[in-house]
C-alpha cells in the first residue's frame, strides 16, 4: 500500500466544540481544510473568523488559518465529498432523549450524507465518541451507501481533547489512537497527523472495536476517580473528618497521583455523564452489564454532589431556602468554557430557584447559553452584580475572577458574609478571617487547622 508524499486534503463534518477545533488546528499543521456543518449560522460565523462557542486561543487559530487559505467552510456536502480524501466525522452523539443509550442519529446521518455523494478512493474518520459496536456497523453502512465508483472506507481515530485547552490538546495529545483496517488507512492517517507523530507523540493502532472503547474507557476511569474522592467527601462530612486534607495525603502516593482527586461538585459537560451512562447501556446490551455496573454508583455520587450543595445553601440560609437571595457564581460545567451541557452550576441554580430562592447568576463567558438552557433564572452581568446584597453566595464554577477575589470586599456587596464553596477553589481561611461563615462539601463546619496549607494540586 502506498502513502501519499503531500498531506491529504480532508474535511471536518461537524463544527462544535471537537469539530471547528480540529479543522482550525489540522489547517495550522499544514493541511487544506474544509469545514462542514449543517447549521448555516455557525457556518457563517466560522467563515467570518468568529468562534460560536468560547475556547480560549481558538479564536486566534481560526484568523491564522482563515488568512493561510488552508480552511474554508460550507454546508455543501457535495462540495465535501469531492474535496476530501479523509474525512472527519465530529457531529454530536447526546444521551437519547428518555434514554441512557448515545442517539447516533446526528453520526448516521452525516456518514450516510457524506458517503452517497463520494466518487472517488476516500476514508471516512470517525471521532465522535460513540458506542463500541457502532464504528463496524458504520463501515457496513457507508459501503452500502457509496456509488458504484466510489471506494470507501471507514476509520475510527477518538478524541480525547479538553474544552478550555482545546487548542493546545489538539496540538499535542497524550497519544493518538487509530482504529484502522487496512495499512492503506494507517498511512493516511500517519500522513494527516505527520507533524504530531513527528514530535514523537506514541500512536496506538488498533481494531475498530478497541479504538472506540479506549475513548470510553478513560472517561469512565477520569469519571470514577472523580466520583471516588467525592464519595469520600460524603464519609468525611459523616466522620468530622476533612476531605481536602485526605486528597493531599492521597495524592502524594505515586501510585493514585492528584489529578482528578480534588473534591466538590464534581463533571458534567457534554461528554463524561453522557459517555459513562451510553458505555453502561451499550454494555448491558453486550451482556456485560455486571461489568461496569460501577458506573451507575459513579454517577449517582455524582448527581448527590448537587443536590449536597444545595443542602448546604439551604443549611447556611437557615433550613429555609423561600426569598433568600443567592448569588450563583458560575453556569458552564467548567472554567474557561462557555459550554452548560449537563453542567451541575446551572443543575443546583435551577435547584436552589425551585425551592424558592431569588437566584441572581453570572458566569464570564456562559451566560447566553445558561439563559438558552433555563430562561427562568436571572442572569447578571458582573460578580458584584450577583452578590450585591445576596444573602449566600455559593461558588459554582472555579473562573479565576471568583477563585481571585477580595473576600473583604466582597463582604462589603453582600448583605450576610455566607458562602458555600462548592469547587474547593476558594481561600477558607481568607474568607474566614474576612467574617464569612465558609462551607465546603466534605469539609467540617469549623475550620479545621492546616486547611490552607494542604490544598490538592
Ligand atoms: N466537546 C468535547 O470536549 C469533546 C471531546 C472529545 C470528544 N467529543 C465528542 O465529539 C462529538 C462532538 O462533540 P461536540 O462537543 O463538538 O458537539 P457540538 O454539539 O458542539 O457539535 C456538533 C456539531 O455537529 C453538527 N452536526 C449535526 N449533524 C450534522 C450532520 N449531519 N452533518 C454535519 N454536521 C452536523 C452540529 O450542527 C454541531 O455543530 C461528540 O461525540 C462528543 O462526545 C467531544
Amino acid at each position: 500500500m502506498t502513502s501519499t508524499t503531500t498531506p491529504p486534503r480532508i474535511t471536518v463534518l461537524g463544527t462544535g466544540y471537537l469539530g471547528a477545533t480540529h479543522a482550525v488546528c489540522m489547517a495550522k499543521l499544514g493541511i487544506e481544510v474544509l469545514g462542514v456543518d449543517v447549521d448555516e449560522r455557525k457556518i457563517a460565523e466560522l467563515a467570518a473568523g468568529r468562534v460560536p462557542f468560547y475556547e480560549p486561543g481558538l479564536a486566534e487559530e481560526l484568523s491564522t488559518a482563515l488568512e493561510s487559505g488552508r480552511l474554508r467552510f460550507t454546508t455543501d456536502f457535495d462540495e465535501a465529498a469531492r474535496f476530501g480524501d479523509v474525512h472527519f466525522v465530529c457531529v454530536g452523539t447526546p444521551q437519547e432523549q428518555g434514554s441512557d443509550a448515545a442517539d447516533l442519529r446526528y453520526v448516521d446521518s452525516a456518514m450516510t450524507e457524506l458517503a452517497s455523494r463520494i466518487h472517488k478512493h476516500a476514508l471516512i474518520v470517525g471521532k465522535s465518541t460513540v458506542p463500541v459496536g457502532t464504528a463496524a456497523r458504520l463501515a457496513q453502512l457507508v459501503t452500502e451507501v457509496a456509488p458504484q465508483d466510489a471506494e470507501v472506507e471507514l476509520a475510527w481515530n477518538p478524541e480525547f481533547l479538553r474544552e478550555g485547552f482545546a487548542v493546545d490538546d489538539t496540538l499535542h495529545p497524550d497519544r493518538l489512537v487509530f482504529g484502522v483496517e487496512s495499512e492503506w488507512a494507517e498511512h493516511l492517517l500517519e500522513d494527516v497527523f505527520r507533524p504530531i507523530i513527528d514530535a514523537e507523540t506514541p500512536v496506538i493502532v488498533a481494531d475498530l472495536a478497541t479504538a472506540e472503547l479506549v475513548k470510553v474507557a478513560a472517561n469512565s476511569f477520569l469519571a470514577t476517580k472523580i466520583s471516588y474522592i467525592n464519595a469520600m467527601a460524603e464519609v468525611c462530612e459523616a466522620a468530622g473528618a476533612d476531605v481536602d486534607v485526605l486528597a493531599t495525603a492521597l495524592s502524594h502516593d505515586g501510585r493514585i497521583g492528584g489529578r482528578f482527586l480534588k473534591p466538590g461538585l464534581g463533571f458534567g459537560g457534554g461528554c463524561l455523564p453522557k459517555d459513562i451512562r451510553a458505555f453502561r447501556h451499550r454494555a448491558a446490551q453486550l451482556g456485560v452489564g455486571q461489568a461496569v455496573a460501577f458506573l451507575e454508583e459513579v454517577d449517582a455520587i455524582n448527581q448527590r454532589r448537587r443536590t449536597r450543595t444545595v443542602e448546604l445553601v439551604r443549611e447556611l440560609a437557615g433550613g429555609d431556602l423561600r426569598g433568600v437571595r443567592v448569588a450563583a457564581l458560575g453556569a458552564a460545567f467548567k472554567p474557561d468554557s462557555d459550554d452548560v451541557r449537563d453542567a451541575p452550576a446551572l443543575d443546583v441554580a435551577r435547584m436552589l430557584y425551585l425551592e424558592g430562592a431569588e437566584v441572581a447568576v453570572y458566569d464570564p463567558k456562559a451566560n447566553e447559553n445558561a439563559h438558552r438552557a433555563y430562561p427562568d433564572l436571572v442572569y447578571v452581568d458582573s460578580l458584584g452584580e450577583a452578590a450585591h446584597d445576596a444573602e449566600v453566595v455559593v461558588l459554582l464554577t472555579e473562573w479565576d475572577e471568583f477563585r481571585h477575589a477580595d473576600p473583604a470586599l466582597l463582604g462589603y456587596v453582600v448583605a450576610e458574609r455566607r458562602v458555600v464553596d462548592a469547587r474547593h477553589a476558594l481561600d477558607a481561611e481568607a474568607y474566614r478571617q474576612a467574617g464569612w461563615e465558609y462551607r465546603a462539601l466534605g469539609h467540617p463546619a469549623v475550620a479545621s487547622v492546616r486547611e490552607t496549607s494542604l490544598a490538592p494540586s
